[in-house]
């Protein structure tokens, strides 16, 4: 997969699949499944390390999760996500987040909104870096937005998320990320734009769409938005297993003959 990929998968109506993954076992699952992207998250401030959003997520910390899941995945195109205000600084100080990022193995970085990016996503750009949009609800503004999470309601703040969505695109981005809007309204800018846009909480008119892998997978039974599938009950499941290992020492059916060394389980042994 590469950035020209993602345009063919758009033209061919081929759904393009996004997940994020933050450790080096998941990237080793990942890396046999049909997940077209890796997408190296701020989130992962929230799901990998508590905090309560992603403003806590700093260049570093995406910059240690990207190492670790590039020790599980090598045939996967990886975006790296630019955190809060890394690109909202100076010009210097934002190009030095994007080279770590792209230095310890993106294949592109991800940054959110557009105005006041203009000529820094133009910039990264013309400096050989493949740049993804966010539009939408864009988490890294959660102290903007207030209690409402769904973007881009009525007339004028649609249009304003379409003319982002094109200006993105005319400053080069190969794809963009939309985010907790109308499905019509993902439909109308994905229907506008030549390149793709993935979809999170955008209903199913978009190029593709992502998901944040803890996130269906069921990790957090407290984490319920409208638009999360969970496809599994993993909470369950390592609570259960946890659980069973834990009366299994108690009873002392574990460690077993099976599982021990240097005792024999029949005379054939
Ligand atoms: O960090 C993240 O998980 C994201 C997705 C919501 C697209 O940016």
């Amino acid at each position: 997969m590469n950035i020209n990929d993602f345009l063919k998968m758009k033209q061919e109506a081929k759904p393009i699949k996004m997940i994020t993954c933050y450790d080096y076992w998941s990237a080793k699952i990942l890396a046999k499944t049909n997940v077209d992207c890796v997408l190296i998250g701020d989130s992962s401030a929230m799901v990998m390390h508590g905090f309560d959003s992603t403003v806590s997520a700093d260049t570093s910390m995406i910059e240690t999760h990207i190492k670790a899941v590039k020790k599980g995945i090598n045939n996967k195109f990886i975006i790296g996500d630019m955190p809060f205000l890394s690109y909202r600084k100076t010009l210097p100080l934002a190009m030095e987040s994007v080279e770590k990022l792209m230095k310890v193995g993106a294949h592109s970085i991800k940054l959110e909104g557009v105005f006041g990016n203009e000529d820094l996503i133009k910039h990264i750009i013309a400096s050989g870096v493949p740049v993804m949009g966010h539009l939408g609800f864009t988490p890294q503004s959660i102290n903007m937005f207030g209690n409402s999470i769904v973007q881009g309601k009525g007339e004028q703040a649609s249009q304003q998320l379409i003319e982002s969505a094109k200006i993105l695109e005319d400053l080069g981005c190969f794809a963009i990320v939309l985010e907790c809007i109308s499905s019509s309204l993902a439909k109308t800018i994905t229907d506008i734009l030549s390149i793709p846009t993935i979809g999170i909480g955008a209903g199913s008119g978009t190029s593709g769409q992502v998901l944040v892998l803890q996130d269906l997978l069921g990790a957090d039974p407290d984490f319920n938005p409208k638009f999360l599938k969970k496809y599994l009950n993993i909470h369950g499941l390592i609570k259960d297993a946890v659980n069973q290992y834990c009366s299994d020492v108690d009873s002392g059916i574990f460690p077993d003959v099976a599982h021990s060394y240097g005792v024999k389980q029949n005379a054939s042994n």
